[in-house]
């Protein structure tokens, strides 16, 4: 079954057919981050304009890639939640004309689902139920898998989402947006116990996160050597808050894994690009005997290729939507 898929949640456009939930046919992404790397963040109208010039290019390009006409695919599914709202509508908008005129299902696939099923396409033994650990721009959760379509929140940041905290200490340490790929560059060549930054607890929920207090204390740090003419070391303090952020969602991935007796777990989102979360992960599974899935670089941020795969589940559980489906900026994951 050869499922056309479309996303654009944030500023990347992007369509793809996959075949039965887990093989690529064709996977075609067109980003606006040069827009937005003007404004050092993402501009919600030019996203939203940028989809609209976009998608149409984007998804004759993915079909011909596919080599299959809209009439031959068998459903279309579309990222419909959650996300920047006037660029979540475009892709909703185009799909459900899609679907329309083609006459075939149409199915709405929630962002962060996309993101979890991103594994089924690097690792075709990858089945629920499993834990993953999700982080991305928008979100930093800790998910129990029960079935495809079957999913429960086991814990989340009580304020920023990781993703957000690279990026904002990216930019006070003057790197291009968004940050957190450069952060982790500038980290490899680092100390991770130049600087002391703390690790914050969320009182009787051990599985939940905080990082505002992580991102402040790096700001207030590089902003006080500023005012005294202090020099810092970028790679040390890269280096040193890429190590308390592995060093706060690691110990509560173990406890989810030691409360549900999960013994995988996949990671999901651009976050899950980060090579020192990488790295600490697959230690801390091989210490606990955990199996650790990891998605395909190029598949850990936002792409169409994981929203057509998890539309193949939720079309076999019989989610589809109907021609009144709309967006929206939030919705709960375990909702679908
Ligand atoms: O999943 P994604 O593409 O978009 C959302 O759905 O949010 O995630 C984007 C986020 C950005 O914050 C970006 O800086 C971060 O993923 N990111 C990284 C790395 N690569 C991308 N953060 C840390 N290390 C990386 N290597």
């Amino acid at each position: 079954m050869n499922i056309l898929a479309f996303e654009s949640s944030c500023d990347e456009t992007a369509a793809a057919v996959v075949q039965d939930g887990r093989v690529i046919r064709s996977n075609v992404i067109a980003s606006s981050v040069e827009v937005h790397a003007l404004y050092g963040g993402v501009v919600p109208e030019l996203a939203s304009r940028a989809h609209v010039e976009a998608i149409v290019p984007v998804a004759d390009r993915t079909l011909s890639g596919a080599g299959l006409t809209l009439n031959e695919v068998d459903a279309v599914a579309v990222t419909y939640a959650p996300g920047l709202i006037g660029a979540v509508l475009v892709g909703v908008n185009f799909a459900k004309s899609a679907a329309l005129a083609a006459g075939k299902p149409l199915i709405p696939v929630h962002h962060v689902r996309g993101h979890i099923a991103a594994n089924y396409l690097t690792h075709p033994d990858l089945e629920p139920p499993f834990l993953c650990l999700c982080v991305s721009g928008g979100t930093t959760a800790i998910v129990h898998v029960k079935d495809y379509t079957d999913m429960a929140v086991l814990g989340s940041t009580r304020d920023d989402a990781v993703g957000e905290c690279f990026d904002k200490v990216a930019r006070v340490l003057g790197l291009p947006y968004p940050g957190g790929k450069y952060l982790d560059e500038l980290s490899q060549t680092g100390r991770d116990d130049a600087y002391v930054l703390p690790h914050a607890h969320v009182a009787d929920a051990p599985m939940d996160l905080s990082f505002s207090g992580l991102k402040t204390a790096v700001i207030n740090l590089v902003h006080n050597a500023q005012q005294k003419g202090e020099a810092l070391s970028l790679p040390d303090l890269a280096a040193s808050f890429s190590g308390a952020v592995s060093g706060a969602l690691i110990p509560r991935v173990l406890h989810a894994a030691a409360e549900t007796g999960c013994q995988r777990l996949a990671v999901a989102g651009g976050v899950a690009a980060n090579s020192r979360i990488r790295k600490d992960l697959e230690t801390a599974c091989r210490q606990a005997g955990l199996r650790l899935f990891l998605p395909a670089l190029e598949l850990c941020g936002d792409n169409a290729a994981m929203i057509a795969a998890q539309g193949y589940y939720e079309l076999l559980a019989g989610h589809t939507a109907p021609s009144g489906l709309n967006a929206y900026a939030t919705r709960d994951l375990a909702l679908g």
